[in-house]
């Protein structure tokens, strides 16, 4: 594993050209940033039809295969994104067991369920950020064991309980901050802990209390390694300390722009909505001037579908900017432009999202091994099921 994350850090240094920006940002410019270096790949993402970077955004092979004359080892460096996928037999489902579970959810909770339950140490189960604890259900009703489900908001806890009550299932609830230093005290040496889908701190946090307490087994599934509240990323291991990789928060988002599970209809508002933003930060600097970019808040989907005139004087009232009519045509099509200039720019950043993740990950991974357990790594579920489909399966090897 250390040899896995050395290699990984020195290809995502020697490359950080690559990915190291941002394409909303990047499109404003009337240069890619690779002009100079790598002419030849600029060459090749602007002879692209809007059609062909669509597809090579499904299709990560073909777009390796595509540059790979452009990037210097990029199939060496693809190559250690390789994971197994776990195996799995199938777990037997009591009817309602599944109840108000959504369909990609319950293809997730199975998997984790069958892999958490098939490696289990320890005589209880926790439940770390549980929602409801659907996958706690999983495994009180498999293992006959208790499992405690902590969570932070309340109306999850409540309505979990309740659920596990009419199930007859050794479930405790309990409310509080994973990020606490009271959290501390719902954790004990007995259980295996669990984690789906733990945000950013949450899973650091869980792994380092997890160490503290001396759990016997983590099975865990991580994402949104941007939401942490430090400004940078904070290493947990002693290579990822010692790395010259310091990522930002921005860059911790990387790993997660890809639009597997969204659909035509998440695609669609996407496009429309980067294409408004990047069509009225043309006319800001047009218009008046505006040399750099003005953020814009959120706006509801329900919002876009008023044309883009409308949202530029929406955008330019919240900017206490007094707009006039102008030719709103013209700034509408440089923003499509621009968004196809940014798909483009993506398209190469994309080729490393995941080994930023896998690099995300092994520093966990080395930081368990640093303090005991024996860890290894896997794929869960297909990423069409959730793209966040990395485990982290972790046993202490000495009590
Ligand atoms: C992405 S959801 C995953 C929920 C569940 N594990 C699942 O996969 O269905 C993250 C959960 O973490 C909870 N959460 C957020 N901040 C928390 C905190 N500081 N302490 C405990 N739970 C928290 C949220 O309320 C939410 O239920």
């Amino acid at each position: 594993m250390q040899g896995l994350f050395q290699s990984l850090d020195s290809y995502l240094i020697t490359h950080q050209e690559f990915w190291r920006f941002e394409p909303f940002f990047a499109c404003r410019f009337s240069n890619l940033p690779w002009q100079e270096q790598h002419p030849q790949l600029c060459l090749w993402l602007t002879s692209l039809t809007d059609q062909q970077v669509e597809q090579y955004q499904t299709d990560l092979p073909a777009l390796a295969n595509a540059v790979r004359s452009y990037i210097p080892n990029l199939p060496q460096l693809l190559a250690l994104n390789h994971l197994e996928r776990v195996e799995l037999k199938g777990l037997p489902l009591e009817r309602g067991i599944d109840s108000g579970i959504p369909g990609r959810k319950l293809a997730q909770i199975v998997a984790m369920g069958e892999v958490a339950l098939e490696q289990h140490a320890g005589s209880e189960w926790l439940e770390w950020c549980s929602g409801k604890g659907f996958l706690g259900r999983i495994l009180a009703h498999n293992s006959q064991q208790t499992v405690t489900s902590f969570e932070y908001q309340q109306s999850l806890c409540d309505s979990g309980q309740q659920e596990a009550n009419k199930q007859h299932l050794p479930m405790r609830f309990v409310q509080g901050d994973a990020l606490s230093p009271s959290a501390l005290d719902v954790l004990n040496s007995n259980q295996h802990a669990v984690a789906l889908h733990a945000c950013g701190d949450l899973h650091v946090s869980l792994i380092e209390k997890g160490v503290e307490r001396s759990l016997p087994a983590f099975t865990i599934s991580p994402c949104c390694y941007h939401l942490i509240q430090a400004e940078t990323y904070q290493a947990l291991s002693k290579p990822a300390q010692a790395s010259q990789l310091h990522l930002t928060k921005s860059e911790l988002r990387i790993p997660l722009q890809e639009l597997v599970t969204g659909g035509e209809r998440v695609r669609r508002h996407r496009m429309l909505e980067m294409s408004y933003r990047l069509g009225f930060d043309a006319l800001l600097t047009d218009c008046f001037g505006f040399e750099h970019y003005q953020p814009i808040p959120s706006i509801k989907k329900s919002q876009l579908a008023e044309g883009f005139e409308s949202f530029c004087y929406w955008a330019a009232q919240l900017k206490g900017i007094a707009l006039t009519p102008c030719d709103f045509d013209k700034f509408y099509h440089l923003g499509q432009q621009r968004y196809w200039k940014m798909e483009r720019l993506s398209l190469i950043q994309q080729l490393f999202r995941r080994s930023l993740e896998l690099w995300l990950v092994l520093d966990k991974v080395l930081y368990l091994q640093q303090h005991g357990y024996d860890v290894s790594i896997s794929e869960f579920c297909a990423r069409e099921v959730t793209p966040r489909n990395i485990l982290i399966k972790a046993k202490k090897m000495r009590p």
